[in-house]
């Protein structure tokens, strides 16, 4: 199967073939020819913000230890043990400046270095002259305001490069508090039984929004009429790089700067001050986009943050075509007050979380979908073809131009493995 999509701009038709959710052979391709390539998102950099803080991440498919070393250092440490191989930090997280391995404790620090072994006589004097012996790290490393990604392939571009014109829509993610943001503790983790690739559409897929998740909208209705009015409205954007964002005004209250009648009074004037002070910062136009407009974002594979009521950055990675696992932290402006924080934090349980009104939802589509693939063999196709007769640039947030973005660069990285073979067969 090398033709798995049909992009028909003419015919105002993209299609997709559902083979590429179900195939074996399609996840070792997508394994080699994009988790290994692309950039992807391994952490935020307050979730190690003192130095000795580690956490354990798998990220595209490795066993990763996230960790600021004593010279400071952001560094992401494969977590095996030269040795024979164990596992070397068991916990999920801690402080240490030193990683001591369960099985024959040989000891690192905790920039990889090999410190320690017992029965150091039956080595010789240079064992780890060239430094083999140390815990090895990812070579490629990058961090973007607070965004820390990592890269398999030592010759891509730089992560500068990669996000292009995705880093406008970050900004303004970051931009909504003056010191930035920080990860708030402990992570979401669940996984879900359907493809990866379905999780990056939803992500960027408004056009479910209402009838999805109708239960969450019918009570925020009952809470508060005026939102009986409001429209999801806004704009579906292509980026650079298979990235894509959807940017709409925000139907419900945001903590950055926009009151909801469910809130307390008290929060309100809050909320219009610090109004006032994004617009000293940046300007009317910004402040508003800023407080009054939600961004989900995707970055290209596998990085979605979610800029809504609360902000969350998510990953997921497949363990095999119908399955992923997913990790979602939860992120706020640093120095937050702390009614706004647990105002903001309510509506990320209520909402965003696993065990909130639309997390299950979505699950439950994208199961639904994995499981109707069983019929693929006579029912081949998805079609994600909506907004496409508006032309180029005019998509609206409902539109699925978000999506073909995302499609056609995953096409065009397959395909490009796909033809390197051919030639390689045909010499
Ligand atoms: S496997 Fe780690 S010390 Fe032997
Ligand atoms: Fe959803």
């Amino acid at each position: 199967m090398d033709q798995f999509i049909r992009d028909n701009v003419e015919k105002s038709e993209f299609l997709v073939n559902r083979s590429v959710f179900t195939d074996r052979e399609m996840l070792a391709r997508e394994r080699a020819e994009i988790f290994n390539k692309c950039w992807l998102f391994i952490g935020h950099d307050t979730e190690i913000a003192e130095l000795g803080d580690y956490k354990r991440k798998k990220v595209g498919g490795r066993n990763l230890l996230f960790v600021r070393s004593q010279d400071g250092e952001i560094r992401a440490l494969f977590n095996t043990c030269p040795h024979r191989g164990a596992l070397i930090a068991r916990e999920n997280e801690g402080n240490s400046r030193v990683f001591r391995c369960f099985y024959h404790a040989w000891s690192f620090k905790n920039d990889g270095e090999l410190v320690g072994m017992p029965g150091k006589d039956g080595f010789p004097e240079d064992f780890n002259a060239e430094g083999t012996k140390n815990m090895k790290a990812v070579k490629r490393v990058e961090n973007y305001r607070g965004f820390v990604f990592v890269n398999f392939d030592e010759d891509a571009i730089s992560l500068d490069e990669y996000l292009g014109n995705a880093k406008e829509y970050i900004d303004l993610v970051v931009d909504q508090s003056e010191y930035g943001l920080e990860a708030q503790g402990g992570v979401q983790e669940y996984s879900v039984r359907a493809n990866w690739k379905l999780l990056a559409e939803n992500s960027v897929d408004l056009y479910h929004g209402m009838p999805t998740h109708k239960t969450y909208f019918d009570i925020k209705q009952a809470q508060d009429p005026e939102l009986k009015n409001v429209k999801l409205e806004g704009e579906g954007v292509e980026l650079d790089n298979g990235h894509a964002v959807i940017e709409y005004i925000a139907p419900w209250g945001r903590p950055v700067a926009q009151w909801t009648p469910i809130w307390d009074d008290e929060l309100k004037q809050d909320m219009e001050r610090m109004k006032v002070k994004l617009a000293d910062r940046y300007g009317e136009e910004r402040a508003d986009r800023i407080a009054n407009y939600n961004r989900n974002i995707v970055i290209f594979p596998n990085l979605v943050i979610n800029d809504i009521m609360a902000v969350t950055a998510r990953t997921f990675y497949p363990t095999s075509p119908g399955y992923m696992e997913v990790s979602g932290y939860s992120l706020a402006p640093k120095g937050e007050e702390e009614t706004h924080r647990m105002a903001r934090n309510d509506n990320f349980l209520e909402f965003l979380g696993p065990g909130g009104f639309a997390t299950p939802d979505d699950n439950e589509a994208l199961e639904l979908c994995q499981e109707a693939y069983n019929n693929n063999e006579e029912v081949e196709w998805n079609d994600i073809s909506k907004g496409m007769v508006r032309g180029a640039g005019n998509a609206m947030a409902t539109d699925e131009v978000q999506m073909r973005n995302f499609w056609r660069q995953y096409n065009a990285r397959i395909q490009e493995s796909l033809n390197k073979e051919k030639e390689v067969a045909q010499r």
